[in-house]
């Protein structure tokens, strides 16, 4: 009588990922890896040598996953998505801290398109019951008042069963497959991310930040709690509430 397709492996398909974003700034041109050290080490070198604003850089697997404060990201083959973008903006350096939060909102709204909610914790983490499941890691190079290049590094923890994270981050990690109950496509999820990306970043293009910083502030889940704050220059911490 036939066949029936009952499963397919979840590759990252890179002509469907270069057929969605054709005529998109982000994801203009995608460099893909099966395995490489870290995107952002291979986007910066890339950045460096004139990759043009809106490439990026994809490995189905890291090796060294980097992630904020010199921490390792794990980032196995198959599960995730480890991805960079280069972007060259105009904006001076001192707003460039702003692109990690652009980044955090494009992966909560992608994730509202796919039925799932999250919330952002300052910075950058993205949690969903207490849990983390997306890390972002934006580095810049620059003169003193010029933005030479900023790469946005996005690990999401895509189809990670519980057994499948380190033991030690077990208790406090997630991901989308099991707040959703099943796989999720991470090719279909990589699209609705990078194209969130690209509105965002044209808007902050035409309009500056307000937009994007007004979209973070909805779906923060630090505003409104009590912080403790550390100062880098020695000066102790102190505590208040998150505004
Ligand atoms: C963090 O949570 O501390 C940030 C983690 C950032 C991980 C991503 S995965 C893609 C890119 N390449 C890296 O080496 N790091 C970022």
């Amino acid at each position: 009588k036939g066949y029936s397709l009952t499963g397919a492996p979840d590759i990252l398909l890179l002509t469907d990922i270069e057929e969605a974003m054709a005529g998109h700034t982000v994801g203009r041109s995608i460099v893909y890896f099966d395995d490489v050290d870290s995107t952002n080490n291979v986007a910066k070198e890339f950045a460096r040598r004139g990759g043009e604003t809106g490439t990026v850089v994809l490995a189905d697997g890291q090796g060294k996953g980097r992630g904020r404060l010199e921490r390792v990201f794990y980032c196995p083959p198959g599960k995730g998505l480890w991805f960079s973008v280069i972007l060259r903006p105009d904006f001076l350096p001192k707003d460039a801290p702003k692109c990690t939060l652009l980044a955090a909102v494009a992966v909560v709204q992608a994730m509202e398109e796919f039925g799932l909610s999250a919330g952002i914790k300052w910075p950058n983490d993205i949690l969903a019951g207490g849990k983390k499941l997306v890390g972002i890691l934006t580095e810049m190079h620059a003169e003193i008042d010029r933005v030479k290049d900023i790469v946005i590094g996005i690990g999401i923890d895509v189809n990670f069963q519980p057994e499948d994270f380190p033991e030690d981050v077990r208790e406090i990690a997630t991901s989308l497959a099991i707040l959703k109950g099943e796989n999720v496509d991470r090719t279909s999820f990589l699209i609705a991310v990078l194209k969130r990306l690209d509105a965002l970043y044209a808007e902050v293009m035409r309009k500056g930040f307000g937009p994007v910083l007004e979209a973070w502030r909805k779906h923060s889940v630090t505003l409104g709690q009590e912080v403790q704050a550390l100062s880098q220059a020695g000066e102790g911490s102190f505590t208040g509430i998150a505004r």
